[in-house]
């Protein structure tokens, strides 16, 4: 097996301890030589020291990698000293774009024994496992729009979601696939009798897909519908296909049916493999607990998880998966345990 050559981003706040952990069950889950890390100082510190986000020379290294695990980066929302959106766009976003990761793969599953805010009648005898593919380098997520008036009471701010046939297309045709492999189920979210540029794009380009796979049903919510049976009856889904922000949205309130924020894994996925794939936890850097030592890292660990599978590791994503269950398992009850003491449990049994 030859050697890969890992991208490791701790980023802010909770990113480095959680990414500790990850790299931790990486290290158990592989053989000594399987991948060599390089490790990225970047984020709010480096920013703050050099005023740079992301250099170029480092995107032009990262273009060579076989894989980024990030931790996260951004300030606390109220921060003065960081300004919003300058590491979230500036690192981020643009690897997301210039990598071309278009599938932003987030799986949700309903661990059995896991604390759940859902009420008992919606969980009992169910299954809860799903996967939301959030299209990653479109919608309103690209920075078009601007400011006119500025500061005056006449300011008119807009953002224009872009959404391209080519773009819509290859992420619809990757969810279907997914749904071939699962369950055979896919349900489209979008908002087109509100948004009925975009949303007919939407609604047309999943209707021609689908009719590709005729063994797949399809449904289709609008948003804000889907959060109501997200909470009341998330054992209806399979694979949702969405586009970048309402995929965003959905997938935190996602995480917090599936025993929260702290579970919650992603894939950043460039399917063609042109550009390396970026893994990371759907939480973000959460500076009111950072610090501290008591982050969930399990997100990450899955995050690696994730990682694995894609670089074609099968057996060792599998391994981590199943470790990461049993721990949840032996979690009931018992007391907090501290970010590095869940990450130990994780590779010790991996
Ligand atoms: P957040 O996800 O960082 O935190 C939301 C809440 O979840 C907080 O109460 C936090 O303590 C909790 N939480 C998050 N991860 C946890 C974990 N592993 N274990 C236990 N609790 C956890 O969201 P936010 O507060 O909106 O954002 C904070 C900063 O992170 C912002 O600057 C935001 O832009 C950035 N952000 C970055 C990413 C990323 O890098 N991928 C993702 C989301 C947010
Ligand atoms: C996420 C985050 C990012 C997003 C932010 C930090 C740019 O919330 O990964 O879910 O909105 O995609
Ligand atoms: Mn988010």
């Amino acid at each position: 097996d030859r050697r890969r050559t890992l991208a490791v981003i701790g980023g802010d706040g909770i990113g480095p301890e959680v990414v500790a952990e990850g790299l931790k069950v990486l290290e158990a889950v592989t053989s000594p030589d399987a991948f060599e890390l390089v490790h990225y100082d970047l984020g709010a510190t480096r920013w703050q020291r050099t005023g740079e986000v992301l250099p170029d020379s480092v995107l032009d290294e990262l273009t060579r990698v076989d894989g980024i695990l990030l931790g996260a980066v951004g300030a606390a929302p109220g921060a003065k000293d960081v300004p919003s959106g300058l590491l979230e766009r500036g690192l981020l976003l643009r690897l997301r774009f210039a990598f071309d990761h278009y599938v932003n793969l987030r799986p949700s599953r309903l661990y059995p024994g896991v604390p759940t805010p859902l009420a008992d009648e919606v969980v009992a005898g169910k299954e809860v496992d799903f996967v939301v593919v959030r299209e990653g380098t479109e919608g309103l997520y690209c920075g078009n729009g601007g400011v006119v008036r500025a500061g005056t009471p006449n300011e008119i701010a807009t953002e224009v979601s872009v959404n391209t046939a080519l773009g819509v297309e290859r992420v619809v045709r990757d969810a279907f696939a997914r749904a071939a492999r699962r369950r055979n189920k896919i349900t489209l979210v979008h908002k087109h009798n509100v948004l009925v540029n975009a949303g007919g794009l939407w609604r047309r380009v999943f209707e021609q897909v689908a009719a590709e796979f005729p063994d797949v049903a399809t449904d289709y919510l609008h948003v804000d519908a889907a959060t109501i049976f997200l909470a009341t009856d998330p054992a209806r889904f399979d694979v949702i296909v969405t586009d970048n922000l309402f995929g965003d949205i959905l997938t935190d309130l996602a995480a917090a049916v599936t025993g929260g924020i702290g579970l919650a894994a992603s894939g950043n996925i460039n399917p063609s493999g042109a550009y390396p794939s970026m893994f990371e936890p759907v939480h973000g850097s959460a500076p009111d607990i950072a610090g501290k030592g008591v982050a969930d890292p399990t997100a990450t660990i899955l995050s690696v998880g994730l990682l694995l599978d894609h670089l074609g590791l099968g057996e060792e994503a599998a391994r981590v998966e199943k470790a990461v269950l049993a721990d949840i398992a032996a979690r009931q009850g018992g007391e907090r345990r501290s970010t590095s003491a869940v990450g130990d449990a994780i590779a010790s049994t991996v």
